[in-house]
């Protein structure tokens, strides 16, 4: 799952790891104790199996092997206030994807902090024309919500008055399924904004707090289109609603059936508690409806 990217001739891969993963404001970043590894320690540190079906997942420059981010759903994006499981952007319009492309895809030359590169390396060297970005944002923010082909029966109508009744919908609100605010992790306490969600989900907080995606925040996703999703929460922890509405996955012997970590056997997957004491019967009717946003 690691993507290795040469960025500058001479380097060591320790070096290369670092200046695409490494998060030099923290005093103890696993980041720089695996650049500080010999080679071949952490090449089979970083070869071990995380759990990720092929393709799911990858290390992307800024983000981080060791927390990873689920491939981002795009259908939808216009109407979603924040990009990236963190925050990390805001989408006020077909504008900001566009300057979002042009930052991963070829402006972002990582030169911060001790990260000093040679500054022929730190020359943006290909820049596609703003006018085909722009196109490109306008195309991506035209891929709307996936229809469902879930049927709206009986179950569904029940599983319908269940996520009003255990309140889904404060965060998960109508019509969009999510209120579009920022949920502080455990360990971050901002000061309160309309645009932060005063209650909290209490997921596993290393990508936020532990990488250079690291805001402090997840988003609340859109429910719409949860039916395809396929892996779910934001580092894809588990690849199904039953499981993300499992109990079982509290305990530190859990074997998550997404993501795991690498190397990682079991751990559990915390929060998000809503619905998990369901019946089951509830719990099938609530999945179904899900199902069909
Ligand atoms: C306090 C706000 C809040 C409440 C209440 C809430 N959720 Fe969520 N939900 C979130 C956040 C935040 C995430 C993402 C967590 C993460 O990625 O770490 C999420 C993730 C999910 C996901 C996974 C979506 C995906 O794309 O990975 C589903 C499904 C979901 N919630 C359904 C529900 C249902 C059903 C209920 C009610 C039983 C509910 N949620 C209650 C905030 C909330």
């Amino acid at each position: 799952m690691f993507r290795k990217l040469k960025l500058v001739p001479g380097w060591t891969s320790g070096q290369e790891f670092y200046a695409q993963h490494g998060v030099p404001w923290l005093a103890d970043d696993e980041h720089a104790r695996l650049r500080d590894l010999p080679d071949e320690q952490r090449s089979a540190f970083l070869a071990q199996d995380d759990g990720a079906p092929p393709g799911t997942l990858f290390a992307r420059f800024n983000g981080s092997p060791l927390y990873a981010t689920r491939m981002a759903d795009l259908r939808g994006v216009e109407q979603r206030k924040f990009l990236d499981a963190t925050g990390t952007h805001r989408n006020r319009g077909p504008a900001d994807i566009a300057r979002y492309g042009i930052l991963v895809e070829s402006a972002e030359s990582g030169v911060f902090g001790p990260h000093h590169m040679l500054p022929e390396d730190a020359r943006v060297r290909v820049r596609p024309p703003d006018e085909a970005m722009y196109a490109l944002a306008l195309y991506v923010e035209s891929l709307g919500p996936a229809p469902s082909p879930y049927p709206f029966d009986e179950r569904a109508r029940r599983g319908q008055e269940i996520f009003a009744s255990e309140g889904c919908a404060k965060c998960h609100t109508q019509p969009l399924y999510t209120n579009n605010k920022l949920v502080p992790v455990p360990g971050f306490d901002p000061p309160p904004s309309a645009e932060i969600s005063e209650r909290r989900v209490g997921t596993d907080p290393g990508l936020a707090l532990r990488t250079r995606k690291g805001t402090g925040f997840y988003k609340v996703p859109s429910l719409r289109g949860v039916w395809y999703r396929g892996l779910y929460e934001h580092d894809g922890s588990v690849n199904s609603l039953e499981d993300w509405f499992d109990p079982r996955r509290l305990s530190e012997d859990y074997v998550p059936s997404g993501w795991r970590g690498l190397g990682v056997q079991q751990r559990a997957v915390p929060g998000h508690e809503f619905g998990l004491e369901l019946s089951p019967e509830d719990k099938a009717a609530l999945i179904a409806f899900l199902r069909t946003l």
